[in-house]
């Protein structure tokens, strides 16, 4: 029995299959799912000072100023089900000052996978990309339709998945990527996300499972 839950981190550029991959994990792993977007777009959507001020960065594609983001974050992490059932955290940190801020908090990841996707392909499945607002399941009207006519006709489209949009945060992803991946190297594991979501998850679990074994023979040979 290990005393420590998992604390996993993902990134990636935009579109790249976080979200997808984030629901592969946690019906495994049982992880509590944080994704600083989704925290964002419930913050707007409550019609607060901060998620409308929130809005207008993530309309032009830029990071969200750190008082926003840093301590809405903090919070989530903190509460009893993440603290007990370890956590899955996506789109956080992205700049090196949030990873800073982490750290000095405390919350220390244990691995940091990081999905890596041609370009091309990001833009298509930005374009392409529809979500459930029922079950917040992901689609893509090319690689994951829709089941049911009755889900087809709810889709909705994020407001900021457009492809003039999305080269914006591209960009931006670029500016910071390197500062936050030079925090996490001795942790991070690269996936091809170029491939089936079925195909990357199995890359994902293969990481976590022997990341797991690790600590199983480290915890037997004290
Ligand atoms: P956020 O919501 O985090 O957006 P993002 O990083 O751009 O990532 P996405 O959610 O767009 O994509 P994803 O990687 O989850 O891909 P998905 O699985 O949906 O951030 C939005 C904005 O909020 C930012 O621009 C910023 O302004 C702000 N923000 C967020 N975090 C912040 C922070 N920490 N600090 C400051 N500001 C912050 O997949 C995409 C599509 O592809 C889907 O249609 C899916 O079905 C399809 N797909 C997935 N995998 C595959 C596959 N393997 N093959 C084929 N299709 C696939």
């Amino acid at each position: 029995e290990l005393k420590e839950p998992l604390r996993v981190m993902i990134s990636g550029p935009p579109a790249s299959g976080k979200g997808t991959q984030c629901k592969f994990i946690t019906n495994k792993y049982g992880l509590v799912h944080i994704a600083a977007g989704d925290l964002l777009r419930a913050e707007i959507a409550t019609g607060s000072e901060n998620g409308k001020r929130a809005k207008e960065y993530m309309e032009k594609g830029q990071l969200v100023p750190d008082e926003i983001v840093v301590m809405m974050v903090k919070d989530r992490l903190s509460k009893p089900d993440s603290l007990h059932n370890g956590w899955l955290l996506d789109g956080y940190p992205r700049s090196l000052s949030q990873a800073t801020a982490l750290h000095q908090f405390g919350f220390h990841p244990q691995i940091f996978i990081l999905l890596e996707v041609s370009q091309d392909l990001l833009l298509e499945r930005v374009v392409g990309r529809r979500l459930d607002p029922v079950t917040g399941n992901i689609y893509h009207l090319k690689y994951s339709p829709p089941e049911t006519q009755q889900i087809a006709a709810r889709l909705t489209q994020r407001f900021d998945d457009t492809e003039e949009k999305v080269k914006l945060r591209l960009n931006t992803h670029h500016q910071n990527v390197e500062a936050v991946l030079s925090m996490y190297k001795d942790i991070t594991v690269k996936i091809n996300g170029d491939v089936s979501k079925e195909e990357v998850f199995t890359q994902i679990d293969s990481a976590l499972t022997s990341l797991l074994e690790q600590r199983k023979a480290a915890s037997g040979s004290v």
